[in-house]
Order: structure tokens, then sequence, then C-alpha cells
């Protein structure tokens, strides 16, 4: 079930911009993977791929394989289309509602999984889910956890020092209030190497990969910032105290020197962590 708290369409410039600026990181862990003993993928399944910025590095690192991106949003799979059209690369898309629509998408070598299961009610059951996708010998690969993002100084130069930690404290609370309310919601310890070996994976093991933009910021991660704070502004407002709420305003105001448009000191610092686990062979 999609949860309500997300409109996912309104989101794709969003989830294309951050996914383009934070694409080191799945290139570094297409290269990781593609060390692995005995791992030729044939058919790789990106689930819950978005506008499929990941799906279409792996369609490159991988050209011989068959690269499906799933996800239950028309307008991002359109999204996903019209980006290898553009690269030039080969990618199927198959719509499906999670964890429901898992089964029917058949079997593969790699199934990539960015973002998404902490969207899914029970998590334990969506990794159980997507580790039945793999073929014996494939290999799970899940992006949870890493770090929060940094993009301002602590000192601005106007409002109250250090907004970002507010602005996490805020968003920490949405994001417990989402899990809650979603469908069939189960709490359970976020340990996910712990996770994957629940889900019957072998060969577990996670990496942290550093994204690092840092000022003055090129016209793609500065759009990034502008998109994330906006969405920050339109979903967090109401939690944030008046002054942080204006400091958004003025950060946000394409006319003021000291706005995100026109500062020079924005930059873009995160690390995302991607989870491995193998189905046993035999
Ligand atoms: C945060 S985005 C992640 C996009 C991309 N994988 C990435 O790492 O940037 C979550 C994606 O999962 C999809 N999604 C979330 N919940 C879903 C559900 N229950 N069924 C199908 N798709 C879902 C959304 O449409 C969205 O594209």
């Amino acid at each position: 079930m999609h949860d309500n708290d997300f409109d996912w369409a309104a989101m794709a410039d969003l989830l294309e911009l951050e996914g383009e600026a934070h694409s080191s990181y799945v290139r570094q862990a297409l290269d990781d993977l593609a060390e692995l003993p005995d791992l030729d993928p044939r058919r790789i399944l990106d689930i819950g791929s978005g506008p499929g910025v990941a799906a279409c590095r792996m369609a490159e690192a991988f050209p011989r394989a068959e690269v499906t991106a799933v996800d239950g949003t028309p307008e991002l799979l359109a999204r996903a289309e019209q980006r290898a059209a553009r690269l030039g690369v080969r990618l199927r898309t198959e719509s499906a509602e999670f964890p429901e629509g898992l089964t029917g998408l058949g079997t593969a070598d790699l199934v990539w999984s960015g973002h998404v299961v902490h969207h899914v009610g029970d998590q334990q059951d969506a990794l159980r889910r997507l580790t039945a996708l793999l073929e014996p010998g494939g290999v799970l690969a899940i992006v949870e956890g890493g770090l929060p993002i940094r993009r301002l100084p602590r000192d601005l130069g106007f409002g109250r020092p250090g907004l970002e930690a507010r602005l996490d404290a805020v968003s920490a609370e949405r994001f417990a209030r989402m899990r809650a309310e979603l469908p069939g919601s189960v709490a359970v310890v976020e340990d996910w190497p712990g996770m994957l070996r629940a889900a019957g994976l072998t060969e577990v093991h996670s990496r942290t990969y550093l994204v690092d933009h840092p000022a003055p910021l090129a016209e793609g991660p500065r759009r990034t910032v502008r998109r994330a704070l906006e969405r920050h502004r339109a979903v967090l407002g109401e939690l944030l105290d008046a002054e942080d709420a204006a400091t958004l305003d003025r950060l946000l105001d394409p006319d003021d020197p000291a706005g995100v448009d026109q500062r020079e000191d924005l930059y873009l610092l995160t690390a995302e962590t991607v989870h491995f686990g193998r189905r046993a062979k035999g």
C-alpha cells in the first residue's frame, strides 16, 4: 500500500535531482558488486526505482543484463523511461504496489531497493519478499540508514544558528509518525544487517559511501538544495517555530543575496549506506 503522507508524483523533480546529486554512491556500490565472485547479473530488479537514476546506472554498469525499474507511481516510471531513452540505455519498467505486487515479477540475480523498505509497514516481511525474488547466488542490496544531509553553514548570518539540526529533529518526528501510520506497521529493531540475515541471506555486509559536493555548488546540486528546502518548508513548516520558518522563507527568496540561489557557501554532504546480502547457492 502507498502511504498517504507522500505524494510521490509531486516529488518527481526532487527525487530525480537528489538521485543525480547522490549518484556517485550508486556507482561505487555497483563497482563493489562487480567485484563479488560469481556475480554476473543477467536480470536486475530495482524495486521502488522512482525516476530511475539508479536503474539507469545499473543498465550502464551491466550492459548485458535486463534491468527492470519497478515502482507504484506511473509518473515516476515514465520519467525512468525518458531518462533511459535520453541516456541510450536499455531499461524495462513495471508498475507494482509493495509488498503484495512483488510476487509476479519473476526472479533476478541482483535486487536493488533504495530508500523504499522503510515505506513498507512490515519491514522484515518486505525483506523476506525481496529475498524471495533472488536466484540462488543472487544479491540483495538495500539502501537504508546513512547520515542526514548537510547543506548550510551552521550560522547563516541571520536567524538562529543550527537550523539544519532542528530540521533533522522535526523530520525524525514526522518519519516516526509516518511509520506508525503505515498499514500493517510493525515496530522492529532497525538492525539492517541482522534483518537481512533473518530474511535468510548470507555474506551480509554494509558499506557507507560519502557524497561530497563542496562549495561553491554547481547548478544541479544547487537546484537539489532549493527543492529539498522547499519541501522542508512545505511539510515541516508547521512544526518549526516562527523564527526558523522565516529563516527558510528568506533562504528561498530568489531575490535575496543571502538566499540559496545566490549564496556561495552552500554545499551538499551526506553518506549513503548500502546493506548487501546473498542467497546461498545450494
Ligand atoms: C524515496 S523514493 C526512492 C527512489 C529511489 N529508489 C531512490 O533511491 O532515490 C521511494 C519510491 O518508492 C515508491 N514506493 C513507496 N512506497 C511504495 C509502495 N507501497 N508500492 C510501490 N511503490 C512504492 C515511490 O513511488 C518512490 O518512487
